[in-house]
């Protein structure tokens, strides 16, 4: 009997049919998000159907086999588009890291990662601010072009700092085109979901790629009044949900789920098409964004309880410099 009818007859929900395409999965129509119309707790809640089965045909052809002798390096000569990055979801975790300078580009596409970010972090990592919401777009502009002159091999999203996007299309489209026309960005990403969906349909149309970012959103965080988790009530994952559908229909081609509830964050990465990557957000989503200088170590302060550093630069570099001073200083004349 073949597996879905023994399933079937154990009473069993028949397991997701397998993309053997290697294809995305295709989108769904665009519906309005109606979160009220559920009313079970927030996991039952967020488990609908998944989109339907892709119809089988031309779809079981044979998959080229992988080569054997495809070292991992050779990760770098798939272009860096942000269909690559799509098409990621189901195959693999997605990598990606912040940059916001020549040398870190370089350092970090030569590490292999899948893209960078040029995240409004700059602001609180290298700038001195507190928050983000101080980074202007000629920050933005000038971060992202020192990223790309390292001439990466990953692709390059750049972050529409804090205001751009609400204030009105035009003013969305014009920044957005500053990212990718002088700073050379090849996509950008945005905070906020279902109110901006349309506006970032409109963009996506232009032809401008898009990153969506849903959970935690750090230029909101005068608004919000502090870090925290999201998700962890009912009606908070719910409106996650639509958030993240939202920017799905939209056009997004992955979204970033940041200091989410691990629950909602892997349901959601069940649920919506773009990959949804999380920073914060436990392990089960489609991939992974931190910022480096927390990865490394390299920070003025702590860094966030979720980050494992994964090097202690800034004990290395004072180390470092309170040698050359005391070497200095010790010198004979
Ligand atoms: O600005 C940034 O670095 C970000 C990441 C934390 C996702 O938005």
């Amino acid at each position: 009997m073949p597996e879905e009818k023994k399933q079937a007859a154990a009473g069993k929900p028949a397991p997701k049919a397998k993309d053997v395409t290697g294809k995305p999965p295709a989108r769904r129509r665009r519906t309005p998000p109606n979160p009220r119309r559920h009313d079970d707790t927030p996991r039952e809640v967020l488990e609908r159907p998944v989109a339907e089965a892709p119809a089988k045909g031309p779809a079981l052809e044979a998959k080229p086999r992988p080569s054997v002798r495809r070292s991992p390096q050779r990760s770098h000569d798939v272009k860096p588009t942000v269909r690559h990055i799509t098409e990621l979801k189901g195959k693999r975790p997605i990598v990606g890291l912040t940059a916001y300078d020549a040398i870190m580009g370089k350092l970090i596409s030569d590490a292999g990662v899948d893209f960078i970010l040029v995240g409004d972090s700059v602001g609180t990592t290298l700038l001195g601010f507190d928050t983000t919401i101080p980074v202007t777009m000629e920050d933005m502009v000038r971060h992202t072009a020192a990223v790309r002159r390292s001439n990466p091999k990953c692709l390059v999203v750049a972050d529409l700092p804090f205001g751009e996007a609400s204030m009105s299309f035009d003013r969305f489209l014009d920044s957005a085109k500053r990212l990718m026309q002088e700073g050379g960005a090849d996509a950008i990403k945005v905070e906020g979901g279902r109110d901006l969906a349309d506006d970032i349909e409109k963009l996506v149309a232009t032809g401008i790629p898009v990153l969506g970012h849903i959970g935690l959103l750090p230029q909101t965080v005068k608004a919000i009044g502090g870090y925290r988790k999201f998700g962890g009530v009912r009606e908070e994952a719910e409106s996650l949900y639509t958030d993240a559908i939202s920017l799905e229909e939209a056009g997004c081609f992955a979204i970033i789920a940041e200091m989410m509830e691990e629950k909602v964050a892997t349901v959601l990465a069940s649920q919506v098409l773009p990959p949804l990557i999380g920073i914060g957000s436990g392990p089960n989503c489609d991939g992974q964004i931190l910022v480096t200088q927390d990865l490394l170590g390299l920070t003025a302060q702590g860094v966030p309880s979720f980050v494992t550093p994964y090097a202690n630069l800034g004990k290395e570099i004072s180390n470092a410099l309170g040698k050359y001073v005391r070497d200095i200083r010790e010198t004979k004349r």
